[in-house]
Formats: C-alpha cells, sequence, structure tokens
C-alpha cells in the first residue's frame, strides 16, 4: 500500500497522480487533503506515521514546492524523505538512499512529469551494497 497525501496547494496534483498511478495498478491510501486548508508539517507526520506503523510502504507528499513537507517528513524517524523533480535523482535516491517517501511540488512540477516520477520512485529497487552502510550511517544520526 502506498501512501499519498498533500496541503491545499498539492490537491489537484495528488489527484491526477492518484489516478494515473491507480490505472497502472498501485493501491493507494489517500490520506487528503481534498480542498480544506491543511498546514503541510501536519500532512507529513500523518503520513509518516503511516510508514513507520508499517500500514504502508511508501508515500507520496505534494505541497506548492515540495520543499516544506521534505522539511517536515526528514524530522521523522525512520523517513528518509526526497525531494523530486527529475528523472534520475527520482531514480537514485531509491538505488542509493532507500528514500520512502517522495515529496514533489505541484507549483514546480506538471501533473505528467509528477506521475511519472513517482512510478519511477515506485519501480526502483534500492542497491543496497555500500549504499546500505551509509543509509545505517542516517539512521545513526536519528538515533544520537
Ligand atoms: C502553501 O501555500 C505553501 O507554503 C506550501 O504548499 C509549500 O509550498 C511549503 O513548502
Amino acid at each position: 500500500m502506498i501512501a499519498i497525501g498533500c496541503d491545499h496547494a498539492g490537491v489537484e496534483m495528488k489527484n491526477a497522480v492518484k489516478e494515473y498511478l491507480t490505472e497502472k495498478g498501485f493501491e493507494l491510501k489517500d490520506l487528503g487533503t481534498n480542498g480544506e486548508p491543511c498546514d503541510y508539517p501536519v500532512m507529513a507526520e500523518k503520513l509518516c506515521g503511516e510508514i513507520t506503523s508499517g500500514n504502508c510502504e511508501k508515500g507520496i507528499l505534494i505541497c506548492g514546492t515540495g520543499i516544506g513537507m521534505s522539511i517536515a517528513a526528514n524530522k521523522i524517524k525512520g523517513i528518509r524523505a526526497a525531494l523530486c523533480a527529475d528523472y534520475f535523482s527520482t531514480k537514485y535516491t531509491r538505488k542509493h538512499n532507500d528514500a520512502n517517501v517522495m515529496c514533489m511540488g505541484a507549483r514546480t512540477l506538471g501533473p505528467g512529469l509528477a506521475s511519472e516520477l513517482a512510478e519511477i520512485f515506485l519501480t526502483t529497487e534500492f542497491e543496497g551494497g555500500r549504499h546500505q552502510r551509509r543509509v545505517d550511517l542516517i539512521t545513526a544520526l536519528e538515533n544520537k
């Protein structure tokens, strides 16, 4: 299960990405918002809780720039959130960082690119190996 959530700036894009991924066969848990004003740190905490509890494997967060969501999500233990705006970074944040949340900007990306980036994020595997050691070092930082 994949969690998806946004603030009021990201509603249209969230719905477009959700529709695209659903057509591709992904199961999505839509946490809103669906129009009502929503502070992005509140949504980031809600979505990340779905991941840290094990309810969802990965998450997609959308706000105006994607930056607020990524800053907030990365405060939560166990979350590795990446701001994604291009194909290469999206692919390699999965392969090398084992990112479990992607953040995108509804005011910086179009719905077509955002949808394809989400598909890349959800279908690219973590490479492990030397990258596991580095991810473990990130986890160690969280525990300091
Ligand atoms: C909301 O207006 C906007 O500040 C928010 O969506 C986001 O861009 C924050 O990083």
